[in-house]
């Protein structure tokens, strides 16, 4: 079984209508650490050695959070800028998190049709989110199409939060399982324009 650490940050969880059901139901995954990046460290102080021991013992990462000003909220950045350490994430002696798997799980409060190169935002999430996967990448780790749900302030009106959350738990739940083609998964723009392509066997 792959162990998954889900990380989220969402500064405004009061607020949230899709980001918060999301990580409940991770919550409910066996396999699945959740950490709540906010609720951690609420004045910024990373505890360093915890969080690179919490990576060591996981094989995929996932940083769940709203997509604000096309990127994380920024406890996410101080995350990586103080945890993704020289000679632990990368540098001659930094092969920690070498072969581990990565992506980012992000709701957009636009639509899908925005993020494309003729849409309104002028290009693909995936590549608006170009700065978590060359991290990736840097630290020897594979980086997958970004977990997207969009519209995200449409989905309580539309009665679909319950359908986003189900099927979040669904990927989760396959990822831990080894049922996920992860070659399928790197490849894609999203994860989420054809879910069922990247399930292997029955899906949950
Ligand atoms: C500060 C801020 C910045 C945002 N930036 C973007 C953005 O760049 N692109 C986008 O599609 N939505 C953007 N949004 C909308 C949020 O992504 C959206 O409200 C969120 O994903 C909804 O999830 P939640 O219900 O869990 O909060 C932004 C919202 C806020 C508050």
């Amino acid at each position: 079984m792959a162990r998954v650490l889900t990380l989220f940050a969402h500064p405004r969880q009061d607020r949230s209508e899709i980001n918060w059901p999301m990580f409940e139901a991770a919550q409910t995954v066996e396999g699945v650490t959740c950490v709540d990046l906010y609720a951690r460290y609420p004045s910024f102080e990373i505890n360093i050695a915890r969080e690179q021991s919490s990576l060591l013992d996981h094989d995929v990462i996932i940083l769940q959070h709203p997509l604000y000003w096309y990127s994380a909220p920024a406890i996410i950045k101080e995350w990586m800028d103080l945890v993704l350490e020289y000679d632990f994430a990368y540098g001659a002696e930094g092969t920690a998190l070498s072969g581990k798997v990565m992506f980012n799980a992000v709701s957009c409060g636009t639509a899908r049709s925005a993020y494309t190169v003729k849409g309104g935002h002028t290009a693909e999430l995936r590549t608006l989110l170009m700065p978590f996967e060359r991290t990736a990448d840097l630290c020897n780790m594979r980086y997958l199409a970004p977990y997207a749900t969009f519209s995200a302030g449409s989905l309580r009106a539309e009665n679909r939060v319950k359908e986003t959350v189900s099927q979040w738990h669904s990927f989760l739940t396959a990822l831990t399982q080894d049922r996920i083609d992860l070659d399928a998964a790197a490849n894609a723009l999203t994860l989420t324009d054809h879910p069922d392509s990247f399930f292997i066997g029955e899906n949950a």
